[in-house]
């Protein structure tokens, strides 16, 4: 009998990374074992199999990781969100607070249409600041989103209470 691994069991955690303090929950550990990145695609893309929607965003970078994946199975088409000053196009713009630090994410005017649903797939909710943030340009922009979806989530932050009109699923929880 093959014993696969948890989920759980292919992170790798570091303390105080990258400030004194943090816990930083490493998803290069995940990506570099096949089985793991299998999972993890996998266990995510299952959270989605009742939910009815028209395009993925992820955003940069760990987003890109796992929303072109569910994408491309899914035939669905992938929205970059990005840090300020990447994309080339008109965009519309949100500044928010990370876990450590603030930032400012950005996706192209055009990349969604008025009515359209709305999947926002990323490797990890913290404060939530960052999705919090990619929701309210969802909405400028007239798309609804349907559900969202992590591989973690850190509990303690509480970022979920941030998103709580939401339809939120994560695969792993921490403390
Ligand atoms: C990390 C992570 C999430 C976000 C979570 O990305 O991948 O996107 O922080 O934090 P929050 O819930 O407090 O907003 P980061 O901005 O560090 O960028 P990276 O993926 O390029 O490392
Ligand atoms: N992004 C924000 N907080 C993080 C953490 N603790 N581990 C990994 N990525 C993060």
């Amino acid at each position: 009998m093959i014993l696969m691994k948890k989920i759980e069991e292919y992170v790798r955690s570091i303390p105080n990374f990258p400030e004194e303090g943090i816990i930083f929950r490493d998803v290069t550990s995940v990506l570099q074992d096949k089985e793991g990145l299998h999972l993890a695609i996998d266990l995510m893309q299952e959270t989605l199999k009742d939910v009815a929607f028209d395009i993925i965003l992820g955003p940069e970078s760990r987003g890109f990781i796992f929303g072109v994946p569910i994408a491309y199975n899914l035939n669905k088409p992938f929205i970059p969100v990005r840090k300020k000053g990447k994309l080339p196009c008109e965009t519309v713009e949100m500044e928010y607070e990370l876990e450590y630090g603030t930032a400012i994410v950005e996706i192209h005017k055009d990349s969604i249409q008025p009515g359209q649903k709305v999947v926002i797939i990323d490797d990890l909710i913290a404060t939530g600041g960052t999705i919090e943030a990619i929701t309210k340009l969802v909405k400028q922009l007239g798309g609804e989103v349907v559900k969202i979806v992590f591989l973690m989530e850190l509990e303690g932050l509480k970022g979920r209470d941030r998103l709580k009109e939401f339809d939120v699923s994560s695969v792993i929880k921490y403390e």
